[in-house]
């Protein structure tokens, strides 16, 4: 078992970064700025959210900032209409960024598309208009199985702007858990591709989407869209399936957005938790978009010449928040790249950022530790200058994979942010801004309008340098509005595990300048290569397999991913150990659950250990 010195280094990191003058001289949003908002979102925190709301447009403007009446279930923007999309399109047509590069799309073979904000305005309306003609509407599921293609992002927005509610599968999850999303979600439409290219591989992704509709796991279904990617072939039901190029060729270039009421549902985003059952999470058009709007601008500064590139996928909240909504809304240009980081070699990001000058490149640590076991040899076969800013999200990010980025990818230049946030927050939460002081492994402080804290489990304050559970204390804007078919999980949960405290599942301390360290999860979720994956899926999966008797699944750390997952099986009578069935028992967890998810190593047992209750006792597998 591999012993990253992770944790060890953010127990006892010391190093400090200052941000360099030039920085503070271009910031838009300079420390006094920073502050300033600090203490008026402190003083008068609607204010505040109420001034963020301000810069976005609305068809009606609310009644109140936040409706507290029913709390822990909070509401905001009561009596506001709105549409995200026509803050993300309708409003750059007007101005200069209507001939602005809205979205640059580079596939894995080379190839790229490029839109201005009025193309894509115009791509996204022909889809809607298509999307209408399917009998979608207000209200109505759509789930969207989909790699990263423009037409994904299309399909987001098109939904979206008539109504209807998205929701994003992983196009790296197998048949059966699209299944199981689609027999929850009771979508009208599912959106797929025919395949897409994947490590020089083409991923038949229609095929997939055919074996999870075998015996029609929802009534609701009606049709399902095909993007040609991948030329490969497939089976068209003629009663069900559409080409996407059919359905839009002759659609009009016009199509009205819903008048939303700022409460109504945006998206549906699955997230693993703690109970082992994925939790459906749901976000509003009001409050999210002045969260996602607000945090994007403050935290990366934008500048009217930026290329913002986000290299998460958008089937995660990352994707929705700071690939697709927040750049958009913003009026900033977002790439996106189809394949996979080390193809045709280690240097494909770095080439990427070179050919289109990218300025602001958002990561996660995986992805750096990844890269970083290649040495500064590729990075520097490409003119990384054009970058200012960094940023990454999603698990620790350990101080030398910090430095790596910082110095290497950075050239010294450019602020690393560390940026804390989750599903369920939709918004960067905790994160410094280009203008901070940096301490390598630290997320710094909570942004202005956010009141985190670390607190013992009575909900007391831990001191300085302890470690304790994270936990937000009132409510932001970009919070989820409910958890679909389970809302009670907001009041038993989020906000009732620590009354009158969010609580956000994580471990972290922060030390004597008030700076917050991220230690990992508090719960029975893994969190490998940045992807929430609950113990409980994995076991289920396992005890799903015919030799399986019993299952108990633990995360161990691991160099590049983070953490990792181990498996302790008990077999079933008259089955023996041998490496064939371990190797057959990890494929079985990828077709079951799909290929990002990777059990590293299995350990057969007799017998696991049990409480005098018969519940398997993990924390002494670990
Ligand atoms: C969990 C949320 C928000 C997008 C990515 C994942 C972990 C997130 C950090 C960070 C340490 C982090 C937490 C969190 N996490 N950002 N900067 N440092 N850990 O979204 O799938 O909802 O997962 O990811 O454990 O609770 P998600």
């Amino acid at each position: 078992m591999e012993h990253p010195d992770t944790l060890d280094n953010l127990l006892h990191e010391e190093r400090v970064f200052r941000p360099l003058p030039q920085m503070i001289i271009e910031a838009g949003i300079n420390p006094h700025d920073l502050n300033a908002a600090k203490e008026f979102a402190a003083s008068n925190p609607e204010g505040y959210w109420e001034e963020a709301a301000d810069e976005l447009g609305w068809f009606k403007k609310w009644d109140k900032v936040l409706d507290e009446t029913d709390a822990p279930f909070y509401r905001w923007y009561t009596g506001a209409r709105c549409n995200i999309v026509y803050n993300a399109l309708d409003r750059h047509i007007e101005t200069v960024n209507k001939n602005r590069l809205a979205l640059i799309w580079e596939g894995e073979p080379g190839d790229q598309k490029q839109f201005t904000y009025y193309d894509l305005y115009r791509a996204v309306n022909r889809f809607s208009n298509a999307l209408r003609s399917l009998g979608v509407g207000k209200g109505d599921h759509v789930v969207l199985y989909m790699p990263q293609l423009p037409e994904t992002v299309v399909s987001m927005l098109a939904c979206a702007r008539i109504g209807a509610v998205h929701s994003l599968v992983f196009s790296g999850f197998s048949a059966r858990l699209l299944r199981e999303r689609i027999k929850e979600i009771q979508p009208k439409v599912v959106i797929t591709a025919d395949g897409f290219y994947r490590n020089g591989q083409v991923v038949r992704l229609k095929e997939e989407v055919d074996r999870a509709l075998i015996d029609n796991p929802a009534d609701s279904l009606e049709s399902v869209v095909v993007v040609h990617r991948a030329n490969v072939e497939v089976v068209m039901d003629s009663s069900r399936d559409y080409w996407y190029a059919d359905l839009v060729r002759h659609e009009k270039t016009q199509a009205a957005a819903e008048i939303m009421d700022a409460n109504d549902p945006l998206f549906l985003l699955y997230t693993s938790g703690t109970t082992g059952k994925s939790k459906g999470i749901v976000h509003n058009h009001g409050g999210y978009m002045v969260g996602v709007h607000r945090t994007f601008n403050m935290v990366f500064d934008l500048k009217p010449t930026d290329i913002f590139w986000c290299s998460a996928d958008p089937g995660w909240i990352t994707g929705h928040s700071y690939m697709v909504y927040g750049p958009l809304l913003a009026g900033t240009t977002t790439v996106m790249y189809e394949g996979h980081a080390l193809y045709p070699q280690a240097d494909r990001l770095w080439h990427i950022i070179s050919k289109y000058g990218v300025t602001i490149f958002y990561t996660s640590p995986t992805q750096i530790r990844t890269l970083m076991r290649f040495g500064p040899k590729y990075p520097n076969q490409h003119d990384l200058s054009s970058l200012r800013i960094l940023g990454a999200v999603g698990e620790p990010f350990n101080p030398e994979a910090w430095i790596w980025l910082h110095k290497n990818i950075g050239r010294g230049q450019c602020p690393v942010l560390d940026t804390w946030w989750q599903t369920e927050a939709g918004m960067i939460m905790i994160s410094p801004t280009p203008v901070s002081v940096l301490k390598p492994g630290s997320v710094t402080k909570p942004l202005p309008g956010i009141e985190a804290d670390v607190v013992d489990s009575c909900g007391e304050p831990v001191p300085a340098g302890k470690g304790g559970l994270l936990v937000i204390r009132r409510p932001w804007p970009g919070m989820m509005s409910s958890v679909y078919k389970d809302n009670e999980l907001i009041r038993k949960h989020y906000w009732g595990r620590i009354p009158g405290m969010f609580y956000a599942g994580d471990v972290a301390r922060k030390d004597e300048d008030g700076y917050f360290w991220i230690q990992g999860r508090a719960d029975d979720v893994l969190n490998i290569s940045g992807h929430r994956i609950g113990t409980a899926e994995l076991e289920s999966a396992l005890t799903g397999h015919p030799d399986v008797a019993e299952a108990v699944v633990i995360g161990v750390p691991d160099k590049i991913k983070g953490q990792v997952a181990k498996a302790f099986v008990t077999l079933n009578h008259g089955v023996s150990p041998s490496d064939d069935l371990s190797r057959a028992l990890k494929e079985h967890i990828q077709r079951e659950l799909g290929p990002v998810v990777i059990v590293k190593s299995i350990e057969f047992k007799d017998e696991l250990p049990k409480t005098s209750s018969g519940k398997i006792e993990r924390s002494s597998l670990c």
